[in-house]
């Protein structure tokens, strides 16, 4: 017992390796400029897991998480806490044809369910308590299509980390001790053109993504020339190391209003992964070739935030 002082406290991080599920909501807001603003958001998130069970209780099965990212701009006030190293705003990339634009966010509530009801209670309780500390950025409601296929057609999610990798590719650690147990996010909404997407041959798309179609298998890498989303998207550093990074997305959109969409959201222990990834998409490698998937897809926002342990959001209002 006297050595207890000496040993550290577990760090829990939040449920970002929660599965994908059926439905999800990706909630966007920003703090408003009332004076209680920042405090009622700072309880909020204290209290996170407390709203969380009031939900998840109702249908064990269902697959409840809630995740909730912290943006660049409003972390100094509502933590009063050091900043994790690589935390900044979005910061757009402009190729010679596309660009990864830059949007507000000081929050993101990633929530997931099997059921939509679910996910819609949770939010309805989390907006109560929110009420006009926050206005709304952009809510956006996803849902599985088929065998976790986008609405171009491809499963989405193939390559994402299993098992002990996905800690070691999503969580921070040692590198950055006030950070650790937290996880870096990039989200962007994109709609597709679905109509000029359906007009290419199925070869042709899938020399686009990297994949076959109805398989899913890989295809090799080009040896030179146009590169394929896939191979863009991988990433070694100065020793050769790869880095991959856990992505959530969803389908989302409106045959009604000919609205049809990916919901990215990418969590990673290091943004610049991902920052290299968008730079890789928008500007080609080598640069001009850019990623052809984004001729039929265009990012609507981008906004970055990080998702701290599920310890140091608890410990939020404890001053
Ligand atoms: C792979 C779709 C945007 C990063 C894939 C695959 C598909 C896909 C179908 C192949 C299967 C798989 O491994 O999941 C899309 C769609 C997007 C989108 C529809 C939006 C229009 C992005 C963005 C990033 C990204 C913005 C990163 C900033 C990756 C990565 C892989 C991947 C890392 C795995 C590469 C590998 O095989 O190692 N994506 N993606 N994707 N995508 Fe995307």
């Amino acid at each position: 017992k006297a050595n207890m002082s000496n040993q550290r406290v577990p760090i829990e991080p939040q449920r970002v390796d929660a599965p994908l599920t059926q439905s999800a909501t990706f909630l966007v807001v920003t703090a408003t400029k009332k004076p209680d603003s920042i405090n009622t958001i700072r309880s909020t998130l204290a209290g996170l897991d407390s709203l969380a069970k009031n939900v998840s209780i109702r249908d064990l099965s269902a697959q409840f998480a809630c995740t909730v990212g912290i943006g660049s701009d409003i972390w100094d006030d509502l933590t009063s806490l050091p900043r994790p190293a690589e935390l900044h705003s979005f910061r757009e990339v402009k190729g010679e044809k596309h660009i990864a634009v830059s949007t507000p966010g000081d929050l993101l509530f990633h929530i997931r369910s099997e059921r939509r009801d679910i996910c819609f209670e949770f939010e309805r309780q989390l907006m109560n308590q929110l009420g006009d500390a926050v206005s709304v950025v952009d809510e956006t409601v996803g849902f599985r299509y088929f065998d976790v296929r986008d609405l171009l057609g491809f499963v989405d999610g193939t390559a994402n980390p299993v098992g002990p990798s996905v800690p070691a590719s999503v969580l921070v650690a040692g590198e950055d001790t006030s950070a650790e147990g937290g996880s870096y996010i990039v989200v962007q909404k994109y709609t597709h053109d679905l109509p000029g997407w359906g007009h290419l041959s199925t070869e042709q798309q899938e020399k686009i993504i990297g994949r076959t179609k109805i398989d899913n298998v890989e295809l090799d890498d080009a040896e030179s020339g146009q590169r394929s989303h896939k191979t863009l998207n991988t990433i070694e550093d100065e020793n050769g190391e790869e880095h991959d990074i856990l992505r959530d997305n969803m389908p989302f959109g409106s045959p009604g209003s000919a609205e049809f969409g990916t919901y990215f959201i990418g969590y990673t222990r290091r943004l610049w992964v991902i920052e290299k990834m968008l730079e890789r998409m928008f500007v080609g490698d080598p640069p001009g070739l850019h990623d052809r998937i984004l001729d039929f897809s265009k990012p609507l926002t981008g906004t970055t935030f990080f998702a701290p342990s599920a310890s140091f959001l608890a410990n939020l209002d404890s001053e």
